[in-house]
């Protein structure tokens, strides 16, 4: 993990007072709206378990990352408590009244601006699809990635929660939760977000807000190696036992049969080019490079340095044209002949990619 050699204690005296102020002003919004105690702690918690395995974010922006997501909702000052505790369907005005709180709160977040990214309280509940509000505005990459991880930890925490408008006031257990953020994965969420924060997840989730926060993640290999057991299930399925090491003896896959697999893999948060590189990877056929060397929006030595880093490390960032035509779909691609997660982050005429193994 990349660590930022200008911080220094100032900073660090800085960010401590920053960080005390944005705690009490989540206790405002708290107070104002009971029902969600200590939700910005949480969010906040789980946003920085997803920073930490993306290479993109240095000590200064996981710093400005934790105080964004505590103050995500500060906008919801403004809104009565009758309107956040109403038990029934809100009416459009009071819609409209709720939808305003991502502009509210960017414009008013009472800290240091240094250390507040605007643009995750902006974008919250802003979709990859586009949708959600204020109308407008970014979609997929070009939502700050700050937005979309404090969007994959709010949408989680919400639906654990105990909350008025969910039946019988509870929220659901964790795993199913992962099961609404799968189906959210694609048109709300971040679909490969939501992979990484089920890696996370799998091992935290009774423990967030909780004593031991913030105890080690889960390798994201858990998800990349979820994803080629299915393929090896369905293979098996339309093969019958297979060896691993030759499944298909030397000769290439049928059209039919890469196709077929692809199709029962593919869900909401794997896309079909996804599948159909773990699929090749566990038919051992040859991968073809997602990012091939002239799609590499960089300087030579900067190549060098990150194909380096993707063959000795679990993470690599590197730069990509931002027209890439399979960059905004894909979750699992291939870099240095292997598989890998990826998340990217557009700026200008480059996407900034993570890679996560
Ligand atoms: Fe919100």
């Amino acid at each position: 993990m990349k660590e930022d050699s200008n911080w220094d204690i100032r900073d660090e005296a800085s960010f401590r007072e920053a960080l005390e102020a944005a705690q009490e002003a989540r206790k405002r919004v708290e107070d104002h709206d009971p029902q969600t105690h200590q939700h910005g702690v949480r969010v906040s918690q789980w946003a920085l378990l997803m920073a930490g395995r993306l290479p993109s974010f240095t000590l200064r922006r996981r710093r400005r990352l934790e105080i964004s997501a505590l103050l995500h909702d500060y906008g919801k000052l403004m809104i009565p408590s009758s309107i956040l505790n109403k038990p029934g369907p809100l009416e459009e005005h009071e819609w409209a009244l709720v939808r305003h709180h991502p502009q509210v709160g960017a414009l008013s977040a009472p800290v240091n601006p240094e250390f507040v990214e605007k643009g995750a309280i902006l974008w919250h509940h802003k979709a990859w699809d586009g949708g959600g509000y204020p109308a407008g505005g970014p979609s997929g990459q070009g939502i700050p990635i700050e937005a979309r991880i404090t969007a994959v930890a709010d949408v989680f925490d919400a639906i654990t929660s105990k909350r008025s408008y969910h039946p019988e006031g509870q929220g659901v257990a964790p795993s199913q939760a992962v099961g609404v953020l799968r189906e959210l994965a694609g048109s709300v969420l971040d679909p490969t977000l939501v992979a990484l924060f089920e890696s996370i997840c799998v091992e935290t989730a009774g423990e967030i807000g909780g004593k031991a926060a913030g105890i080690p993640t889960l390798s994201i290999q858990w998800v990349i190696a979820g994803e080629v057991a299915r393929a090896r299930k369905y293979l098996e399925r339309e093969l019958g036992p297979f060896d691993t090491d030759d499944p298909l003896v030397g000769e290439p896959p049928p059209p039919w049969l890469v196709d077929r697999i692809v199709g029962k893999m593919v869900r909401a948060n794997l896309d079909a080019d996804s599948a159909r590189n773990v699929v090749l990877y566990v038919l051992r056929q040859p991968l073809e490079e997602t990012f091939r060397q002239e799609d590499l929006a960089m300087d030579d030595s900067d190549v060098s340095e990150a194909v380096r880093r993707a063959g000795n490390h679990d993470e690599a960032m590197i730069h990509v044209r931002s027209d890439h035509p399979r960059l905004p779909y894909m979750s699992v691609v291939v870099f240095s002949g292997r598989l890998w997660l990826c998340v990217g982050e557009k700026s200008g005429d480059r996407t900034a990619v993570s890679l996560i193994r």
